[in-house]
């Protein structure tokens, strides 16, 4: 049977490193075997990609090159790692995935929607996520978690007011689609996240 695709949303600092490794143990523990991968990256050539739209001294990179970098990277990831793993009955987490691209490029960025929706379908076909898991944060919370864990990489150091837009946009993608999102309120302690993830996780099994 085909593995599940599941991938974990949000905008800086609102702790999807932890909250892998807790999907990741509660996957394992039901008996899934699980692959954890991240966007972008999760391949060789995706990972140069992600250090070229990363680094912060690439201040001159263009808002259609970093929507096509993006896809770039996801093709090479889709057809080399998340592909074969669904196909093999694994089921696979991914850091981010296309609604970030939703959330940044279209709600940060400005990018019109139906742009990035025709990428979607050339890279991906008909495959989207079986389950989204939104963590959701004030963005100054995130912010000020995310500034004191490293130097700010090139998204980092965009305003607030474009994070406020990111959020906004991934809201509003969950809000419209409650089937295949769950919003997880991420301000709490680390224990009613993790329940509230659990939750999530329980109609997936489920299935
Ligand atoms: P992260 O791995 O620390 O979350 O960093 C990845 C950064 O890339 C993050 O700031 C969000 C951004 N990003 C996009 O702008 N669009 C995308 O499609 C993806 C996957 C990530």
């Amino acid at each position: 049977m085909r593995g599940k695709f599941i991938t974990i949303e949000g905008t800086e600092g609102v702790g999807k490193t932890t909250n892998m490794a807790y999907v990741q143990q509660h996957l394992q523990a039901a008996g899934i075997n699980v692959l954890l991968t991240r966007e972008p990256g999760g391949t060789r050539i995706g990972e140069k990609i992600r250090e070229l739209l990363l680094d912060a001294r690439n201040n001159d990179l263009l808002e259609d090159t970093e929507l096509l970098m993006m896809f770039a990277a996801r093709a090479q990831h889709l057809q080399q790692v998340i592909e074969p793993a669904l196909k093999g009955g694994q089921w696979v987490l991914c850091d981010r995935f296309t609604d970030a691209t939703y959330a940044y490029q279209g709600g940060g960025r400005g990018i019109d929607t139906d742009r990035i929706a025709m990428l979607e379908t050339w890279v991906q076909g008909a495959l989207r996520p079986d389950l989204i898991l939104l963590l959701d944060i004030p963005v100054k919370t995130g912010l000020t978690r995310a500034s004191e864990r490293s130097a700010p990489d090139r998204f980092e150091q965009e305003q607030q007011s474009f994070f406020e837009r990111v959020r906004e946009a991934y809201l509003n993608r969950a809000n419209n689609d409650p089937q295949h999102y769950r919003i997880i309120d991420a301000a709490q302690a680390l224990d009613v996240v993790q329940n509230q993830i659990a939750r999530a996780l329980q109609d997936i099994l489920a299935l």
